[in-house]
């Protein structure tokens, strides 16, 4: 076999893999689980879920508080550049150390 072919083969056969790896990748991106959740599900009571303050949970890397009467959940990252914002129980609202961004416990 000479070079030339021998490049040429390797071409496809490159193409043929990054192919089959595209694939393969969709498929395990998009299959359908059935509505089923792979791992453990932590679950909170809605009694422990305070009205005046926020709950932490960092399973779901976020907050849980109650809103005129709805349950909210807030995620902890920051809009602007995705720092943690915690919680301030002295100011009652939501403090972003990074640039000083303020949310309120609705997450506004
Ligand atoms: S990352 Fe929160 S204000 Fe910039």
């Amino acid at each position: 076999m000479d070079c030339r072919r021998f490049l040429s083969r390797l071409w496809k056969w490159g193409v043929v893999a990054l192919a089959g790896a595209t694939v393969w990748t969709s498929w395990e991106l998009l299959r359908p689980t059935g509505g089923q959740v792979s791992g453990p599900i932590a679950t909170v009571p809605l009694d422990t879920i305070p009205s005046e303050s926020v709950l932490e949970v960092p399973t779901i890397r976020g907050y849980l508080t109650e809103v005129d009467g709805t349950t909210v959940s807030l995620n902890w990252k920051c809009p602007h550049l995705g720092c943690k914002v915690p919680w301030c129980e002295s100011s009652g609202q939501f403090e972003c150390p990074c640039h000083g961004s303020v949310f309120n416990r609705a997450g506004e």
